[in-house]
């Protein structure tokens, strides 16, 4: 998890305090240290291409503000999109279609159509989308996602791996598909899979990995075609708990790329991080509003809820939590820290101790800078938050609050209902 610095009691977060920063945007307020996510990023591209030629797809569903996709695109990362205005925002954000793949379950038509128009390498994830796209064009990049039979991941949701999921094409008929796909013209130049979200252990990448070079040996020998890369998909956990462990990176290349260098002729590998490269970076900010205590229970009210972060809510997820504003003093009493939605599975944090907390105080949520924003919603009629990226001690905003406008801006009265 990682440590943030404290002045007289203040939470820092890029040499801003976390008061400052509330008092200046508003809460509930997403804040992003620019540091942070080159660092990761830069972690993990040197883990892997000290082995071999290795791309990164930031999975930009994880976060997809452009600032974000900006700074990572400077970095030289690649891109795992997974609709059409993901890409599209990918473009807009400075990333090259060359560098974009485009990996979509259900996909239509028209969005690949939209698809080949911007030139991006679009992964298939069954026969008809196949075919379907043979009639669009021909010569087009493409790669396609096997069902490995391999699953792991933080919740029963984000299995995307084992046979029972609804991704990629069973690991038998892999090879059947390419032959066809040479047959209709188009270019398949990689092989991809991608287990779950949230994994731990390097056990399963391994698993997966060998499930790919042995798919990737047989094109080779059965239909003499050798692929530019293997993607190994996303998934790697971080530490959301402060007993968790961090993965192990490097040993994670180490065993990924031995695989794939001594078992095929693949030129490359990808990987396809979210969370790893942006969960860390981020913390949300969310003002204490009503403390309440019952005979059982003792309720801190924030101003965020699962509108604004949605993980615990959804999958019971851990996110540690701090008062910002009494950062590092002790714990005394034991809280739930909820939000202002009509439901009562809307919590942030439970059963945590906290120092005695008062109304005004700002409470800081770790490690939501992945599927934190983008899995934000107006739910209860509420806009959602702004977002602020920090760095050497300046703060820019990067997503304005949005506002009743906001809510209403689509909705249309039909005029029978206005007399
Ligand atoms: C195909 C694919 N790649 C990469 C990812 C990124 O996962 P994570 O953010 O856990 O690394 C996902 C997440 O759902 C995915 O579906």
């Amino acid at each position: 998890m990682r440590k943030f610095e404290s002045l007289h009691n203040q939470m820092v977060i890029g040499g801003v305090t976390a008061k400052e920063l509330a008092e200046r945007f508003g809460t509930p307020l997403y804040v992003t240290d620019e540091i942070a996510v080159r660092e990761n990023f830069k972690r993990i591209q040197q883990a892997f291409s000290c082995h071999m030629p290795a791309n990164i797809h930031y999975a930009c569903k994880a976060n997809s503000n452009l600032a974000i996709l900006r700074i990572l695109e400077r970095e030289g990362s690649c891109i795992d999109a997974v609709s059409i205005w993901e890409v599209e925002s990918c473009l807009m954000a400075g990333f090259k279609p060359n560098k974009i793949l485009f990996t979509g379950v259900s996909v239509s038509d028209e969005e690949m159509k939209a698809l080949v128009g911007r030139g991006v390498t679009i992964n298939i994830d069954s026969p008809s989308q196949l075919i379907r796209l043979s009639k669009i064009g021909t010569d087009i990049p493409i790669s396609v996602r096997v069902n490995p039979d391999v699953g792991a991941g933080h919740h029963e949701h984000v299995v995307t791996g084992s046979k029972m999921a609804k991704f990629g094409i069973p690991k038998g008929e892999v090879v059947r598909i390419y032959s066809e796909a040479l047959g209709l013209g188009l270019r398949p130049v990689g092989l991809h899979a991608h287990i779950g979200a949230g994994v731990q252990d390097v056990a399963p990448f391994v698993q997966v990995t060998e499930v790919l070079v042995s798919i990737a040996r047989e094109l080779e020998t059965s239909l003499g075609l050798v692929l530019e890369f293997l993607d190994i998909g996303g998934g790697i956990g971080i530490p959301y708990r402060p007993e968790d462990k961090e993965m192990d990176v490097g040993l994670l290349a180490r065993e990924v790329t031995s695989l794939i260098k001594s078992g095929c002729s693949a030129r490359s590998v990808a990987v396809e991080p979210g969370r790893y490269i942006v969960a860390d970076t981020t913390v949300l900010l969310t003002k204490v509003v009503d403390v309440k205590e019952t005979p059982d229970r003792r309720f801190v009210g924030v101003d965020a809820g699962f509108n604004t972060l949605i993980r615990p809510s959804f999958y019971g997820s851990y996110h540690h939590v701090a008062v910002a504003n009494k950062f590092g003093m002790p714990g005394e009493i034991t809280y739930d820290v909820v939000g202002p939605i009509c439901e009562s599975g809307d919590f942030l944090a439970r059963d945590r101790m906290l120092p005695r907390v008062a109304e005004g105080d700002i409470v800081a949520v770790y490690d939501a800078g992945a599927y934190g924003f983008t899995m934000s919603s107006q739910y209860n009629s509420r806009p959602r938050c702004a977002e602020v990226l920090v760095k050497d001690g300046n703060a820019s905003i990067i997503r304005d609050r949005e506002s009743l406008d906001d809510i209403l801006r689509h909705q249309r009265m039909p005029s029978r209902l206005m007399v």
